[in-house]
């Protein structure tokens, strides 16, 4: 039988913890207590869990006594600090952030890829980047069925993936814009004055309403972002696919919420688009989504909320004469699948 766990979240008042609470009580999760940390700007207040009050509490070295799983969404640097307190309690960290990622030893999971890895863990197991996630539930399947070759993603990132702050800091352009600008020529014309004299941007560098900008983290010497970077190595982690052929471009859209992706693949055989809609018929947490002529495709506003990923806009490859690419489109909630929902399920494998 099941035992009840002892769960602790650590950034719960975030846009990705606020997710967890409501995860593991959607899943009904065996939780025998459940902890709220945050930083002591945040503690006192009240967050409802299956009916009842629980009051956050600021995040400390104690936190974890007692603990049985640590799911942690409150950025590398604290992941980095309390690592050695929770391994210390007995609890296993479940870690949101990037900071233990590619490291050996630390399994990076999506349960329905790579769940045995999970049992592999020495205290820590990370989740995965949330667009590398999106496009594994998706494409691990594939690369299973017809051996991926080489993987070409393109992203359109909504603006909770830079988490509460981002969403806010749309919202508060995109009115601060529509009250100042009267009809669409004038909004053009005066957009960075009118921005000029709302809050400078803090989640992002550049206005994210009504814009797209491909810039998502920092940019490294070989002029991928780490945003792109995560996509190459953690898709070749998880995959255990070391030299797999993968390039990215990150965008961040002003959607509010889930992240869609436009992905090339190529096989090493020749693939037809149904064989492709059959194999993610039967996949896990895939949704078909596909008959573009009747205006049926994935987009973030459907994704949003729900833990499984759309597929569709599948063909093949008009640029490949083998016949051995395909294009497809998908979205997924990021703070659902590519986070919360993620680490939970990885709870569960525990
Ligand atoms: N947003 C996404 O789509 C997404 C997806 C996957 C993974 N992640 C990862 O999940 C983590 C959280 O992201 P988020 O989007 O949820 O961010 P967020 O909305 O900014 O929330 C951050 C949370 O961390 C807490 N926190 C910050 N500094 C702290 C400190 N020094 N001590 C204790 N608590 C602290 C905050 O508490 P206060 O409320 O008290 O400030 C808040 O609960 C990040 O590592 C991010 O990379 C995010």
């Amino acid at each position: 039988m099941k035992r009840p766990l002892h769960v602790a979240i650590a950034g719960a008042t975030g846009a990705v913890g606020v997710e967890m609470v409501k995860t593991l009580e959607s899943r009904n999760f065996p939780v025998a207590s459940l902890k709220l940390l945050a930083s002591a700007r945040s503690a006192g207040k009240k967050v409802k869990f299956r009916g009842e009050d629980v009051t956050v509490e600021e995040l400390g070295e104690k936190s974890f006594e007692g603990v049985d799983v640590a799911l942690f969404s409150a950025g590398a640097g604290v992941s980095k600090q309390y690592r050695e307190a929770v391994v210390r309690s007995g609890a296993v960290m479940i870690d949101n952030s990037s900071a233990f990622r590619m490291e050996d030893g630390v399994p990076l999971v999506v349960p329905e890829v790579n769940p045995e890895d999970a049992k592999n863990h020495h205290g820590v197991i990370a989740n995965p980047n949330c667009t590398t996630i999106i496009m594994l539930v998706a494409v691990a399947p594939l690369h299973r069925a017809f051996g991926l070759k080489r993987l070409v993603a393109s992203t359109y990132q909504s603006a909770s993936g830079a988490g509460a702050k981002g969403m806010n800091e749309l919202l508060s352009q995109t009115k601060a814009l529509l009250a100042a600008a009267n009809g669409m020529d004038e909004l053009a014309e005066r957009y960075r004055d009118v921005l000029s004299r709302v809050d400078p941007p803090s989640a992002f560098a550049d206005p994210i309403a009504f814009n797209v900008f491909p810039h998502i983290d920092v940019f490294g010497p070989n002029g991928y972002s780490k945003e792109e970077m995560k996509m190459v190595n953690e898709t070749r982690k998880i995959l255990h696919e070391p030299a797999m052929r993968v390039t990215c471009t990150s965008v961040r859209v002003p959607a509010l919420r889930a992240h869609s992706e436009s992905l090339n693949l190529e096989f090493s055989r020749k693939v037809t688009p149904e064989e492709v809609r059959k194999v993610l018929a039967d996949a896990p947490d895939v949704i078909l989504r596909d008959d573009p002529a009747a205006g049926v495709y994935p987009m973030p506003v459907d994704a949003s909320g729900h833990g499984e990923v759309l597929v569709g806009r599948i063909r093949s490859d008009l640029s490949n004469p083998d016949g051995t690419g395909i294009e497809m489109f998908v979205s997924g909630d990021q703070l659902l699948k590519g986070a919360a929902f993620n680490a939970v399920q990885i709870a569960e494998l525990l």
